[in-house]
Parts: structure tokens; C-alpha cells; sequence
């Protein structure tokens, strides 16, 4: 098709048309000039299509399919080919499926750990976000089919999600909320997004020209179309307007009559809507020149997918803890597993991106599959609402307990826990559960728990379990999976994408969250996550980054090419990996970035490299990194852009946040210099911040200082008098040097026009 010939004969009204979708899954097509209705579904982990008619609110069941791990282990595997490799299983599902658009991925910051939706979500870091879901959206458009990130941005809770108002300051937006979006449309140019339900600092974001023209085209280069989140739309005027080109669902009447209206009364020029109109057929356009008419999905293409779903859960699995080598477990062992997720595992999240499963494995049938030595104990019943019934289940665990050597306990959320459209209220697990595991673990016997769940959880009892291996939300092959990790025929390799506090009031958002009236205010600006936790120096229970494996890496030999640079260099890091342990096993080295002496306030350090790499046992490799100026960069709101500020700053690389294994020091060198007005108010400090200062008021303190050499420090003002005055006067502003009788008004004046000139 050829879009600008198809837009240029176009009537209003078929144009108008185009901008809202035909039913609940379909764009409109304008039969007329050949122009198709195209598909689009939900994922993220997995195809959420739904066969036969599609009704109006999207509740008809869903083709039987697989689901992959949640996004939450898809960014703990720390692991880019992994989310590649996923987005392509993806895309050739939905090619086999005629689906040409997956709504997905979620790349929304957990701000707080009790967000219901936070299993959708990577990470409470943007970096890590930000290249998982390039890689994700990478994939999927590799196979022809379009992406379509979502919730374009500052959507971080459940509560009140389509009308609250985020009110987030422009550093923290930029820095935290906008860079995982940045860098994905940046790396892997996404043909559609999706706007948030949300207001944004009061404008909601389907009408929001800042977020989606200013930021999101002009300044990140986006060339896809936006879409809203299913039902976001507003005022169909302004939506056209900001820079939003579809509304879903359909159809919407209300909507073309409105533009059509809008244009005709010269409200709305007819030029936005073309380019609206243009957007959806450039994209529409891409999908039916990459469609691949490849069958339908069968056993065959399921039987694949679903060996993949079980390598991601494996990749993402993270062994919290592991002491004496308690995992893994040996054949020669009597086992008894605990607990309902045993038998029925808790796999996936609630809402829009639920799957409907052909097949789930579950651990016991899978360990008996395998000829393991194990029985099999209920302990908990997550429908039980009976004080008396877990009572009775859990003493039949403690019974069952006494004819194994060793116990592993399955524990986590229960379905009604985490889902889209509601937050959580704490970080705990059911109480029925924490006294079993607590029972269990002070029997004597080994007790190993695995925990199912999208987001933090509290564990009271860790300092008395042996070992916690963390499945989070693994997908159909969480069975297997989970198999296949407790007996060490798979090395865990995955490590927490987020904090684990040890209570939800240690978290940052704490106050604010959900915000009054469902309008969060993001008081704790940049310090999310581990960013607050290691600024406050606050204990988690586990930190960002950590994930055990089977054997043991030692890092040596850091190198940086060059230790003095500037904000137009890039800098290459490596180091030294060696696998010192007995298995073979991958690690994920991670590189972050510390700035010392910086002058404004900034976390102590950020991720801002990571690698995943496979090592044989006594193996070494040497990993390397590559370093470009926002690797140094905060958001400096007086140029509305990153801005690497001069200074020295320590490249760490570690196996976790708080495992920092080897550090180098270089000096970053800014080439901008920050833009300035000086007024007799401004700091004296401030303006010999910067080279005009030193210039133009330099050789005037200088003089000043001469003249108050023979003063001598008479001791009237107690010890440190000296260096009281020294900072009283660097701080105060140039027009106290007038109100002091240092100098006249005018000479301060005229200090300032030179300054200002
Ligand atoms: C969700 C989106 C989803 C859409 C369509 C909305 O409620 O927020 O993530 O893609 O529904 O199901």
C-alpha cells in the first residue's frame, strides 16, 4: 500500500474512522481503498487471543497456548538473548496465529514492591528495564510482527489507575520513570505504545503533548503510532492534538464524530489528523509486508515453545540462599515436599496478560516423572479460610516430616494476591503459610523453601530455612523447571531485579503510596529502590542484584582504557571472570557507576552495564563493557537534559549491589558548561562555580582578601570561628557583600551585568 496515496484520498469521515479501533482486538479498515482491519492481543507472557467473536469487554476465553515466566523472572535472568528470544517465540505465535500486534511489554518502574501489577514489570531499575525490553521488543519485530510497550509512563500502581495523577518531579521523570522507555525506543524502535490510563503532573497521558510529541517523538525519534491503554481515551481534540494517533476499543463513534466536528469547525487542523491516520497505515503497512501465511499453531510449534518456557524459568529461577550447600538435593535422599504449589503451582499473574495454558508441569509430577525418591504433604490450602482446617494440614506436614530426611517447602502468593487492578496491602505471605515454613524449618531436617511470586515477599523465617530458591511467576514449565534446579541438573543463574526489603515501610514510596485520593506524589524523587535503600544505608532482606549459583566466581583484573575522559569519549571497562567452583554455571557481572563529590544529591551508585556469561568449570573470560556519556549522566532540569557533571567517579563491578568485587576510579571531564544567571541573590559559591565567575568576581575577592589579612581571628566566636566565616561567606549572596559595607550596591551591580553579559 502506499500510504501517502491511500491518506490523500481519504474522506474526513474515513479518516476519523481510522482512528478508533472497529471492535475490541481490531483497528477499522476502510474497505474502499483496499486498507485491511489489522489484529492486535494481549501478551506479555504469552498470547492472549481470544478465538470466536470478541466481545465487547475481552472476557471470552483465550486460545490454549503457553505461558512464558512473567516479566519480573524474564528481567531477573539479567539475560538480553533470553528477551529476544522470547519476543521471537512471540512473533512467530502470532504469525501463526494472524495476530499483527502484541500489546506488550510492560515496562513500568516498581516503585513499590506492592504495585499488583509489578509481576508485569521488569525492574525497579531503568537500565535493566530499559534493554530487557529493546531485546523483547527486538525480537518480536524481528519475525514481522509490531510491539507495543506499555504504560507510557508514570503508571506505577493499580489503585485508581485511570484517573489518578502522578505528580513527578522533571529530574525524577526523566531519570527513573522515562530512561527504561528512552532506551527501548531508542535501541529496538517500537511501531506502536501504548499511553497510560493516568494523569501525569494533571494531564491525562492519552492528552499529554509532552510526554507523547515533545519527549516521545521529537526527542527519542519514536515513528510508530500511539495507542491508548484500553479505554484511556479522552478528549478526542486534544488526544489528536498531543501526538495520540488510535483509540481502543471500538468502536467509537463518539470519538470520529468528535474529530470530524473538530475539523469541520476549523478546531482541529485536518494536517494532525493525516498524521494521525498516516502513523497506523505506516505500521499497518510494515505487519502486512512482513505477514508470513505460516500454518496454525500446533503440538509441534507448542511442544517448542514450551522447552523455551522452561529454559527462560530456569534462567530467571534465583537462589536467595543456600547455606552449607543445602541445594542441591541428592538422589540419595528421602524428600518430602509441602505444600498446594507442589501439586498446583502458582505460575502467572491475574488481569489482561493472563494465558490460558495448554499445559502446566508441577514439581511433584515432575520429580516423580524423573524416579525421585519424594512423598508429598498439603500443608497449607490457599482457598482454606479455616483456622482449624491449616491447623489440621499443617500438623500433617510436620507428621509427614518425621519419615524424610529433608523437607522442601512450596510457599508464594496465591493467585488472589497479585493482579492487575488492585494493589496488594503488605509484602507478607498468608500467616497459614509463615507458621508452616516456621514449623517445618525447626524440625532438624533441612527445609528448602521455593517460593512462587511476582513481587517481594517478606520471610520472617529466613535465618531458620537452609535454602530458598525463588521461582517468582515462572510459566507453564515451572514444574520442570523448578525439577530440574533443586537437583542441580540446571545451575541457578538469576538474580533479583528488585529489592526484597525486609518490610513494605522500609520502602521509599512508603508515605505516598498510593497517594491521597490516588494521586501519588513521587516524594522520594530518584531514591527508588535500591538507590534509597543504599543512600539511607538501610538493610534489605535481599538486595538488587543478588542471585546464588552452584559454583562460585571470583573477579579479577579491571581495566578501563583510559582514566581521564571526557562527556564525548566512550570508555571501555573489563575484567576478569573465573569459574572457581566444581559447575559449570553463568554469572551476571554488573557494572555500576559512582560519582564522588558530586554537587548535587544522587544515589550512591547505578547499574550501568550488565553481561551474562557462561563459565565451565575453572573457565575464565573476560567480560567487557562499553561506557557512553549517560553512563556518568544525571538530568539536569536547567538544560532539560542528561548532563555529566565534571568530577572523579568509580566504575564498580560486582556480583550484586552489595557484592562489589573489583573498583576503578576515572575522571569524567564535562564539556558543556551549564548555562547561568547570576542576580544579587546568587550564592557566592555559586558563581565561582563557574569559569566567568572565577574570571569577573576572582580578582575581586582576591583584593578583598588582602585587605582583611591583618585581621586577625580574635577567638570571640569560639573554636572554628575562621571557618564559620569562610562558609558564611562563600554561601551568602553577592548582594550581602553591599549589605556587609564590602562593597557599594553599585559595585555589586556592576559585577553582575559583567557576569550576565
Ligand atoms: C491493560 C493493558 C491491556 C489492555 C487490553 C488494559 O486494562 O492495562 O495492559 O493491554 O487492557 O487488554
Amino acid at each position: 500500500m502506499e500510504v501517502k496515496d491511500v491518506v490523500s484520498k481519504m474522506t474526513l469521515q474515513e479518516k476519523a474512522a481510522l482512528l478508533s479501533g472497529k471492535d475490541f482486538w481490531h483497528t477499522e479498515g476502510t474497505e474502499r481503498l483496499g486498507v485491511p482491519e489489522f489484529m492486535m492481543c494481549d501478551g506479555p507472557n504469552g498470547l492472549r487471543k481470544q478465538d470466536g467473536e470478541a466481545d465487547h469487554l475481552g472476557l471470552n476465553s483465550s486460545i490454549k497456548t503457553v505461558c512464558y515466566p512473567t516479566a519480573s523472572t524474564v528481567a531477573s535472568s539479567f539475560d538480553v538473548d533470553m528477551a529476544r528470544r522470547l519476543g521471537q517465540t512471540l512473533g512467530k505465535e502470532c504469525q501463526r496465529e494472524n495476530v499483527s500486534m502484541l500489546l506488550g511489554p510492560g515496562l513500568n518502574m516498581k516503585r513499590s514492591p506492592i504495585c499488583g501489577r509489578n509481576f508485569e514489570y521488569y525492574s525497579e531499575d531503568p537500565y535493566l528495564a530499559g534493554k530487557i525490553a529493546a531485546a523483547y521488543v527486538e525480537g518480536i519485530q524481528s519475525e514481522g510482527v509490531a510491539a507495543c510497550p506499555k504504560h507510557f509512563a508514570a503508571n506505577n500502581q493499580e489503585y485508581r489507575r485511570m484517573s489518578g495523577n502522578s505528580v513527578v518531579d522533571e529530574r525524577t521523570l526523566h531519570e527513573i520513570y522515562l530512561t527504561a522507555f528512552e532506551i527501548m525506543v531508542k535501541d529496538s524502535h517500537p511501531k506502536s505504545i501504548m499511553c497510560a490510563y493516568n494523569q501525569l503532573n494533571g494531564t491525562y497521558l492519552s492528552d499529554n503533548k509532552y510526554m507523547l510529541t515533545d519527549v516521545l517523538r521529537d526527542k527519542w525519534g519514536f515513528d510508530g503510532f500511539v495507542v491508548t491503554d484500553w479505554g484511556a481515551g479522552k478528549d478526542a481534540k486534544k488526544g489528536v492534538e498531543a501526538g495520540l494517533d488510535l483509540v481502543m476499543p471500538g468502536p467509537r463513534k463518539d470519538h470520529e464524530d468528535a474529530i470530524v466536528a473538530a475539523v469541520e469547525s476549523g478546531e482541529l487542523e485536518e494536517s494532525k489528523v493525516d498524521e494521525a491516520v498516516t502513523h497506523i497505515l505506516n505500521a499497518l503497512n510494515w505487519t502486512l509486508e512482513n505477514k508470513k501465511n505460516v500454518g496454525p499453531s500446533t503440538e509441534a510449534t507448542r511442544a517448542e515453545d514450551y522447552a523455551f518456557a522452561k529454559e527462560l524459568a530456569e534462567g530467571g529461577a534465583i537462589l536467595l540462599k543456600n547455606d552449607n550447600k543445602a541445594l542441591p538435593l541428592k538422589d540419595d535422599r528421602k524428600i518430602l515436599f509441602v505444600g498446594e504449589f507442589a501439586k498446583t503451582p502458582r505460575y502467572q499473574g491475574s488481569g489482561s496478560s493472563h494465558i490460558n495454558s495448554a499445559f502446566v508441569s508441577n514439581a511433584y509430577d515432575s520429580a516423580i516423572a524423573l524416579g525421585k525418591d519424594i512423598s508429598f504433604a498439603m500443608g497449607y490450602d490457599t482457598k482454606c479460610k479455616d483456622v482449624k482446617d491449616s491447623y489440621i494440614l499443617r500438623e500433617e506436614a510436620v507428621e509427614a516430616a518425621t519419615e524424610a530426611d529433608e523437607i522442601v517447602v512450596f510457599a508464594g502468593l496465591p493467585a488472589s494476591y497479585e493482579s492487575e487492578g488492585f494493589d496488594r496491602s503488605d509484602i507478607n505471605l498468608p500467616p497459614e503459610q509463615d507458621k508452616l515454613i516456621d514449623e517445618l524449618s525447626h524440625l532438624g531436617k533441612k527445609t528448602v523453601v521455593v517460593m512462587h511470586n511476582g513481587s517481594p515477599v517478606a520471610m520472617p523465617w529466613i535465618d531458620s530455612v537452609d535454602a530458598v530458591l525463588d521461582m517468582q511467576l515462572a510459566g507453564d514449565a515451572v514444574g520442570d523447571a523448578t525439577v530440574a534446579l533443586l537437583w542441580g541438573d540446571v545451575n541457578p543463574s538469576g538474580k533479583l531485579s528488585e529489592s526484597y526489603p525486609f518490610k513494605l515501610s522500609d520502602n521509599p514510596s512508603f508515605l505516598n503510596f498510593p497517594g491521597d485520593g490516588g494521586n501519588p506524589v513521587y516524594a522520594e524523587g530518584v531514591y527508588i529502590g535500591y538507590r534509597y535503600y543504599e543512600k539511607k544505608r538501610l538493610p534489605v532482606l535481599f538486595a538488587f542484584g543478588h542471585g546464588l549459583s552452584y559454583t562460585e566466581f571470583e573477579y579479577s583484573n579491571i581495566t578501563v582504557d583510559k582514566d581521564n575522559a571526557t562527556d564525548e569519549d566512550t570508555i571501555e571497562v573489563s575484567v576478569d571472570v573465573w569459574n572457581v567452583g566444581r559447575y559449570k554455571g553463568k554469572e551476571v557481572v554488573q557494572l555500576y557507576v559512582s560519582p564522588e563529590n558530586s554537587k548535587i544529591s544522587r544515589p550512591y551508585k547505578e547499574l550501568k552495564g550488565f553481561t551474562k556469561v557462561e563459565l565451565d568449570s575453572g573457565e575464565k573470560k573476560t567480560v567487557t563493557f562499553k561506557l557512553d556519556s549517560r553512563a556518568f549522566a544525571y538530568y539536569e532540569t536547567r538544560i532539560h537534559d542528561f548532563y555529566v557533571e565534571s568530577g572523579d567517579y568509580n566504575i564498580m563491578i560486582g556480583a550484586s549491589t552489595i557484592d562489589i568485587r573489583q573498583t576503578v576510579k576515572i575522571h569524567v571531564e564535562s564539556s558543556i558548561e551549564l548555562p547561568m544567571t547570576f542576580d544579587r541573590f546568587t550564592p557566592i559559591e555559586d558563581i565561582l562555580d563557574t569559569k566567568k565567575g572565577q574570571m569577573v568576581l576572582g580578582p575581586v575577592l582576591q583584593k578583598i582578601g588582602e585587605g582583611m589579612e591583618n585581621q586577625e581571628d580574635d577567638g570571640s566566636m569560639g573554636e572554628g570561628g575562621a571557618e564559620m566565616m569562610t562558609k558564611m561567606f562563600m554561601e551568602m549572596p553577592i548582594i550581602n557583600l553591599a549589605s556587609f559595607g564590602i562593597l557599594t550596591t553599585e559595585q555589586v551591580d556592576g559585577i553582575l551585568s559583567q557576569l550576565n553579559n
